[in-house]
């Protein structure tokens, strides 16, 4: 057979460590390995090159994907996706993996309904794909964010000020909450799980009068304008502060040993379903177990109960 692995959206660490296990798994089996470069993007550009063992030397320890990504908006309309696949069916592939979060998913899910046989691996710091219970990249994000926080908390303790720590994670909540979890935050805004500015200004009153040194609001990003809150604070409460917004710093760095080893397993289990005639699938962790799943239920949105309860501890901790 003929596998081609590409990466798509937003980078995440661990893709090349996928990217890694996907090539050699290949060929561990006797089969040919591909790389497209650029995400869909290139696919369409006709970007594909056989890769062998050496292709993918010294990658496993490094953050971002060697292979390049994009966000093709165009990937929506059938007729653009058709190019794709003729361009797959021109080098013969046999089977697409991609590596990737939502969007890329979608993408895939779509040729995969059009004839072309596809399988999804779920690689995005946001962790925000359903039915696995952690994509890779989330826990190498949330490491770097975690010293980030311990280090601000260094400088507001110093200081005697609040920090308004803005966290990536788009429509999904976990970086905030993990990472609020991690540090003992005093509060955790997300799309999920909102506070209203008046509880925070309040209870940061108290915890000046106890003479507390510092205090961390972690707010997922596009929530709110993190500077005008942390000025808000600031003027109602008379807990000085400031605001911090970690950006794209959280995406990169070299992954965790739990994210390579996920990215690992993933891949190879990837390749292995795609060996055995598979397609139409997403590979996920469950409960530590390395499961695969229609992409459909890639996509729901429903009651998340881990982070319910999660959440419900914050106030208990913190
Ligand atoms: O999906 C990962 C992510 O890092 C999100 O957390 C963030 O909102 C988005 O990508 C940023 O995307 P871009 O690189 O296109 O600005």
């Amino acid at each position: 057979m003929k596998i081609a692995v590409l990466t798509s959206g937003g980078d995440a660490p661990g893709m090349n460590a996928a990217i890694r296990a996907v090539v050699r798994t290949t060929l561990y089996h006797g089969h040919q390995a591909y790389a497209i470069y650029d995400g869909y993007r290139g696919l369409i550009k006709g970007y594909i090159v056989e890769v062998d063992k050496k292709s993918v030397s010294d990658i496993l320890s490094r953050g971002g994907t060697v292979l390049g990504t994009s966000r093709l908006d165009e990937f929506k309309y059938e007729e653009v996706r058709q190019q794709a696949i003729d361009k797959l069916r021109a080098y013969e592939i046999d089977c697409l993996i991609v590596i990737g979060g939502d969007g890329t998913y979608k993408g895939a899910a779509d040729l995969n309904k059009m004839g072309f046989p596809t399988i999804g691996i779920p690689a995005s710091i946001d962790n925000d794909i359903a039915g696995t219970d952690y994509t890779i990249g989330f826990h190498t994000a949330l490491n770097t964010i975690v010293q980030d926080i311990d280090k601000l908390k260094d400088t507001s303790s110093s200081h005697q000020r609040a920090s308004v720590v803005e966290t990536m994670g788009r429509r999904k909540g976990d970086l905030a909450l993990y990472a609020g979890l991690s540090t003992g935050a005093e509060f955790i805004i997300t799309p999920e799980h909102q506070i209203d500015k008046e509880t925070i200004i309040e209870s940061l009153k108290k915890h000046l009068k106890e003479g507390r040194r510092n205090a961390i609001i972690i707010v997922t990003e596009k929530m709110l304008n993190t500077y005008e809150f942390a000025n808000e604070i600031a003027e109602k409460s008379g807990f000085a502060c400031r605001a911090t917004v970690l950006g794209y710093v959280q995406r990169g760095g070299s992954p965790v040993p739990k994210d390579r080893i996920l990215a690992g397993r993933m891949g190879a289990y990837a390749v292995e379903a795609a060996l055995a005639g598979k397609s139409g699938i997403a590979i996920g962790v469950k409960h530590e177990d390395i499961v695969e799943y229609p992409f459909e239920e890639a996509f729901k949105k429903g009651n998340d109960k881990k982070l319910k309860e999660l959440f419900e501890l914050v106030p208990k901790i913190s």
